[in-house]
């Protein structure tokens, strides 16, 4: 069935306080039908609190949820129509794997026919139909992940929650599952709610992604977008593999001062004198005959590229280049990298300027 109708999603001034802390800020977010929508951002960003609202599981000080339109703020999880998967699989190790699947069936009083081609059906869909008289503990994590994965999708739920399910898998079965997931979210229609802190996952499986920072969302979009634009300083130090490396600098006239390491011209001319953070990606860095004096502090081999780690004055930046570099730790050197390669924030709010 394709449900691809179902399950938009309205988080609106969404705030959560736990007695005298706040963890969510006035969350605002809309998710659109059939979507796969990531939620990314560092430890204790707020990420599983937002879904555990959605979920219903988690009351909120402030704000509205509404599923499909409908203000859901004071429904009950079961009321909701969702399904959560959580990174501990949470599977009763005393059911065999068709009793743990069937379980939200048996719970909604669905006669045991009716059950088991639903339980056949969700357990062909993750390929795990030849294990359904089995234990959880006589299973691999990967194969309880998908145990956990066919309970969510037997009930049809119009909005599948998932936190972390993958991060208990080593990391060549992570990869495998993360394409199968994407394929069984398309091929269902379901809108999808993905939590993260690995941002290759969020990269490959997103449609659109919103990064969390304590407790706030600063930037949503398509990981192109948000890698090719972040909109905040801090978005730019978190994505990218390595991030954005991010110096000091005064953005004066048409140029930009970086310490006492030199100038760069960027074409564009700041409106009086600037206090900025300026973001380069490693990949953006470049060895030249002039530009910022550097020096080399260590050369990491990664087999098909290299990282030079390299100091600009105080500042420490990394330079990353598919090309045999011949640098050793205390060579001087000049970096450069095209205006359209500099990212600017504001130093003190951190809001993107260009
Ligand atoms: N029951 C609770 N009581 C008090 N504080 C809580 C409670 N649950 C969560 N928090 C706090 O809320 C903040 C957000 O937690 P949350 O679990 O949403 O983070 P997260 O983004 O999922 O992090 P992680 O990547 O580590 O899972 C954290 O600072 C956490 O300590
Ligand atoms: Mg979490």
């Amino acid at each position: 069935m394709n449900q691809s109708h179902r399950g938009g999603v309205s988080l609106q001034g969404v705030v959560k306080r736990h007695g005298a802390l706040t963890v969510l800020h006035g969350v605002d977010l809309d998710i659109e039908p059939g979507e796969f929508f990531v939620l990314l951002g560092p430890s204790g960003s707020g990420k599983t609190t937002t879904l555990r609202v959605l979920a219903g599981l988690e009351s909120i000080s402030a704000g509205r949820v509404l599923l499909d339109a409908q203000d859901v703020t004071h429904q009950d999880p079961g009321e909701r129509d969702v399904a959560m998967v959580f990174q501990s699989y949470a599977l009763y190790p005393h059911m065999t794997v068709a009793q743990n699947i069937g379980f939200p069936l048996k719970m909604v009083g669905q006669g045991a026919q009716a059950i088991a081609l639903a339980v056949a059906d969700a357990a062909a869909k993750v390929s795990i139909g030849h294990l359904l008289d089995r234990r959880p503990g006589q299973l691999s994590g990967g194969q309880q992940q998908r145990v956990a994965l066919a309970r969510a999708i037997v009930r049809e739920p119009r909005l599948f929650l998932l936190d972390e399910p993958l991060s208990n898998l080593d990391a060549r079965l992570r990869m495998e599952t993360r394409v199968e997931l994407k394929k069984l979210q398309r091929s269902l229609g379901v809108t999808a709610v993905y939590v993260t802190h690995d941002q290759e996952e969020a990269m490959t499986l997103a449609d659109r992604i919103a990064i969390f920072m304590d407790g706030r969302i600063v930037q949503v979009g398509t990981p192109q977008g948000i890698f090719g634009r972040p909109s905040h300083a801090s978005v730019a130090g978190f994505i990218g593999t390595p991030p954005m490396n991010l110096l000091q600098a005064t953005w004066s006239g048409q140029q930009l001062q970086v310490g006492a390491a030199g100038l760069v011209d960027l074409g564009v001319a700041a409106p009086g004198e600037r206090a900025v953070t300026l973001g380069v990606r490693p990949g953006d860095l470049k060895i030249q005959a002039t530009g910022l004096a550097a020096e080399v502090e260590l050369v990491e081999e990664l087999g098909d590229s290299r990282i030079a780690i390299l100091h600009i004055g105080e500042q420490r930046v990394k330079l990353k280049t598919d090309h045999l570099i011949d640098l050793r730790e205390g060579d001087l050197v000049h970096l450069g990298f095209a205006a359209t390669a500099a990212h600017l924030f504001d130093r003190d709010s951190g809001d993107r300027l260009n």
